[in-house]
């Protein structure tokens, strides 16, 4: 291998350009000719790749989002866009390719490595956590912190006004995010995708907290909840709970931005670094995670084969507990 691109596809995490910094400097440290390729599988397609250095990634450790920027490209899935993107790598000889982002984005890593025969290795980044094959995602962990520091705000004023929030959290199918900021946040109820709670429970919880004492409260609801968003689960406990005031505060994208955590940075520089290794080793179609504190592969097709992520179950109970 001589010639590495990187790109970042799907949403954007924090964390990303930190991982961005690391594949180019460590592919550089050994010789490579390192490439960026815009707005993911988009520039690829539209043959926007532009060769990198050490200084091309100077200062960006500690900006959320990418550099590289990202899009959610349909023209990817076809076989006349995978065609294009494979004459614009041959054309520059690049014969590595690195692509950091979410399911969907391994899923067309996959396809074109396999028909292509380009050395390809995935790197986990999403705010949702939702990978098999690594305890953390990058961005999950920044994402979590950064809605703590909003729920801590909302907390305050609930308080003072003894009003109850429904507050939403993005996760997309997974309550990875809603459940870490549950327990993080003191929430007194938490609404998952994985986990079955119904709004009668949820009822009953609050009743609970109004008899012993508690002059406000919070749920979180994950977006990829049952029940609908916030506001629809809000009207409905409305109806047949009407003891507090109720507000509803949807986070929305603020959850996606911001400056990295230390964890990310470290997150996404040990990533970043151990794709390239792997990659120079002879690894393709593969997928770098952290399990247990060390850096595992896993072969992109079990991480996506596995569809599955582990929701941390005593997390799940301690809410129960803690918030009574
Ligand atoms: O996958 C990351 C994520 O932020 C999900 O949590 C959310 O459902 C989705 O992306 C939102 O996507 P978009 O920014 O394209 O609206």
């Amino acid at each position: 291998i001589r010639n590495i691109a990187v790109l970042t596809s799907g949403g954007d995490a924090p964390g990303m350009n930190a991982c961005i910094r690391a594949v180019v400097r460590t592919g550089i440290y050994h010789g490579k000719n390192m490439f960026g390729v815009m707005q993911g599988y988009q520039g690829l397609i539209n043959n926007h790749i532009i060769p990198m250095n050490a200084r091309s990634v100077s200062n960006i450790l500690h900006l959320g989002g990418t550099i590289l920027k990202t899009a959610r490209c349909l023209e990817f899935k076809e076989d006349e866009g995978m065609e294009k993107a494979f004459k614009n790598l041959k054309e520059k000889e690049i014969d590595g390719l690195i692509v950091i982002g979410g399911d969907g984005t391994f899923t067309g890593a996959q396809r074109f490595g396999k028909k292509y025969g380009v050395n390809v290795m995935g790197i986990p980044g999403t705010i949702d956590n939702d990978l098999y094959g690594s305890d953390f995602t990058l961005g999950y962990d920044t994402a979590v912190n950064t809605i703590i520091e909003a729920i801590d705000k909302i907390r305050d004023t609930a308080d003072s006004h003894d009003r109850l929030f429904f507050i939403e959290v993005m996760g997309r199918d997974s309550g990875c995010i809603a459940l870490r900021t549950a327990v993080a946040s003191g929430a007194e109820a938490v609404l998952l995708p994985e986990k079955e709670t119904s709004l009668k429970d949820l009822i009953i919880k609050l009743k609970e907290g109004v008899n012993t004492k508690k002059s406000s409260s919070i749920v979180i609801v994950s977006e990829g909840n049952k029940y609908g968003g916030a506001w629809d689960i809000a009207k409905s406990v409305k109806r047949k709970f009407n003891h507090y005031d109720t507000k509803v505060t949807i986070l929305g994208h603020l959850q996606r931005g911001g400056s990295p955590s230390g964890f990310d940075r470290i997150l996404g520089s040990r990533l970043g670094f151990a794709a390239v290794n792997e990659m120079l080793k002879g690894a393709t179609m593969q997928m770098v995670g952290l399990r247990g504190n060390e850096i595992k592969l896993t072969s992109l097709d079990v991480a996506l084969h596995m569809h599955s992520y582990k929701l941390e179950d005593d997390l799940l109970e301690m809410t129960k507990v803690l918030s009574i």
